[in-house]
C-alpha cells in the first residue's frame, strides 16, 4: 500500500475515533483533524459543558505525540507554560529555562481558556505559534510545536488579543446538542461517565501527519481559485474581514480537506473549510454559513437539486403516461423536460463527483425516455 494511502485510512480513522464517543461533535472532529494534517492552529469556542475539552484530550490519544495542556488564568506565569528558569545554571550567569514536559517540548498542545493570556506569556505565545520559536532573554529556542488547539467561552474583543486569534486559523463555534439529540446524548454522556475517556489507543503518530501533510502541496487546486477569489470579494461586501494571513492560508486548509475526502484535487465542495476561516465575531460564523451555502455548488447542494428536478420529472412522466394521443399539454411538457434536462446539465458542469455523474446521467435517460414518449404519442 502506498505510504499516500495509509496515511489517508489513518487519518480517516481518526476522525472517526475521535466523535465517536460524542453526539453532533462531526465538525469538530473536522475541524481538529484539519488543523493537524495542515500543521495549523484551532480554538473552539463555545459555552462551558460542550465537551470542548474532553474532545481534545481524546484527539492527544489519539496521536501518539507529545502533548502539553494547560488552563490559563489571567495569573499564570511564563513559568508554567514555558518551564521554570535553571537556577543552577542561572549561578554560573546562564539564563536558561527547564522546558522538560512543558509548551517549548510539546508538538500538540491544547490550552483551556486561551484568551486569558496576559501579556507576560502572550508575546512569547505569538512567536512560538507563528515562527516555532522561543524568544527568551537571550535566547532562542526552537520548537516542535505542530499544532496548538484552544479552547474559549468567548471571542476576543481586546486589541492586544486580536494578533493571537488571528494565529488560531480554524475557528469553530460549538453549539449545544440539537433538540432531536438529547436522547443520545444522555446515553453518551452515561457510558463516558462510566467507562471514561481514557484508555485510548492511538490510530497515528506525529511521523504519519508530517507524511500526510507533504502531500498537501500536491494537491491541484486550480479548479477553485477564482471561485475562492469570487468569495473573498463577497465576504468583504459583507463587512467579514479576513487578514492577509487567513486569506493566504485558505488554499492549505481548502487543500487538506480535499485530502481527507480522498482527493488530490479540490473541488468546490472543499471550499466548505472558510466556514471555519472566515468568521472572526460569533455572528460571523451563520453569516459565513449562509453565504457558501448560497454561493458554494457543494456535492451534497447539487445532489438536493438533482433530486429535487427528479421528484418534478417524475411527476410529469405521470401526466404524460396518462395523456391521450395528440393532446396538446405534451408539447408544454416537453418544453418543461427539455429547461429542466438543461439545468441538471448545467449544474453539474465542473463538478468532478461519480455519484454526482451517475445521479445526473440517470435523469438525463428517464428525460430522454419520456420525451421519445412524448413524440410517440403526438406521431412526431
Ligand atoms: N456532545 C456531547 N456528547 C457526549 N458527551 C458530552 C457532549 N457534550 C458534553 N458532554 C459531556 O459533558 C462533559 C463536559 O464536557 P467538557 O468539560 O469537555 O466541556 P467544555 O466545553 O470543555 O466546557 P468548559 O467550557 O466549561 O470547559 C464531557 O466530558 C461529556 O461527558
Ligand atoms: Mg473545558
Amino acid at each position: 500500500m502506498p505510504k499516500s494511502t495509509a496515511s489517508l485510512l489513518k487519518a480517516r480513522r481518526f476522525l472517526e475515533e475521535l466523535q465517536a464517543p460524542f453526539v453532533g461533535r462531526e465538525e469538530e472532529a473536522l475541524v481538529i483533524a484539519l488543523a493537524l494534517i495542515s500543521g495549523e492552529h484551532a480554538v473552539l469556542i463555545g459555552e462551558p459543558g460542550t465537551a470542548k475539552s474532553a474532545l481534545v484530550r481524546r484527539a492527544a490519544q489519539l496521536v501518539q505525540a507529545r502533548f502539553f495542556k494547560y488552563l490559563l488564568t489571567k495569573f499564570t506565569e511564563p513559568s508554567e507554560l514555558f518551564g521554570p528558569l535553571d537556577i543552577a545554571a542561572l549561578k554560573e550567569g546562564v539564563y536558561r529555562r527547564v522546558t522538560k514536559g512543558k509548551l517549548p517540548e510539546a508538538e500538540l498542545a491544547f490550552l483551556d481558556e486561551i484568551f486569558n493570556a496576559n501579556s507576560a506569556v502572550l508575546n512569547a505565545l505569538l512567536s512560538i505559534l507563528q515562527e516555532r520559536v522561543l524568544y527568551d532573554g537571550y535566547t532562542e529556542i526552537r520548537v516542535p510545536l505542530w499544532s496548538l488547539i484552544g479552547a474559549t467561552n468567548r471571542v476576543p474583543d481586546e486589541a492586544e488579543l486580536e494578533a493571537l486569534y488571528d494565529r488560531l486559523l480554524f475557528r469553530h463555534y460549538v453549539r449545544p446538542v440539537r433538540e432531536e439529540l438529547w436522547g443520545e446524548l444522555l446515553d453518551a454522556a452515561w457510558n463516558l461517565e462510566r467507562y471514561g475517556n481514557d484508555h485510548v489507543e492511538p490510530v497515528m503518530t506525529m511521523d504519519d501527519i508530517k507524511e500526510y501533510n507533504k502531500l498537501i502541496y500536491t494537491v491541484n487546486l486550480s479548479g477553485i481559485k477564482s471561485q475562492l477569489l469570487r468569495l473573498f470579494m463577497i465576504f468583504k461586501e459583507r463587512r467579514i474581514h479576513l487578514s492577509d494571513r487567513r486569506k493566504g492560508k485558505a488554499l492549505k486548509a481548502i487543500a487538506a480537506h480535499a485530502l481527507l475526502n480522498g482527493r488530490l484535487h479540490a473541488t468546490e465542495d472543499d471550499l466548505v473549510v472558510l466556514k471555519y476561516i472566515a468568521p472572526r465575531d460569533l455572528d460571523d460564523f451563520d453569516k459565513v454559513e449562509t453565504i457558501l451555502l448560497e454561493e458554494v455548488k457543494t456535492k451534497d447542494r447539487v445532489l438536493r437539486e438533482i433530486r429535487e428536478i427528479e421528484a418534478n420529472i417524475r411527476s410529469i412522466e405521470r401526466l404524460v403516461e396518462q395523456a391521450g394521443e395528440f393532446d396538446p399539454r405534451l408539447i408544454e411538457y416537453s418544453k418543461s423536460l427539455r429547461i429542466a434536462r438543461n439545468r441538471v446539465e448545467n449544474l453539474v458542469r465542473n463538478i468532478d463527483d461519480d455519484e454526482v455523474e451517475r445521479e445526473a446521467s440517470n435523469l438525463i435517460d428517464l428525460i430522454e425516455r419520456i420525451l421519445d414518449m412524448i413524440s410517440y404519442k403526438l406521431n412526431l
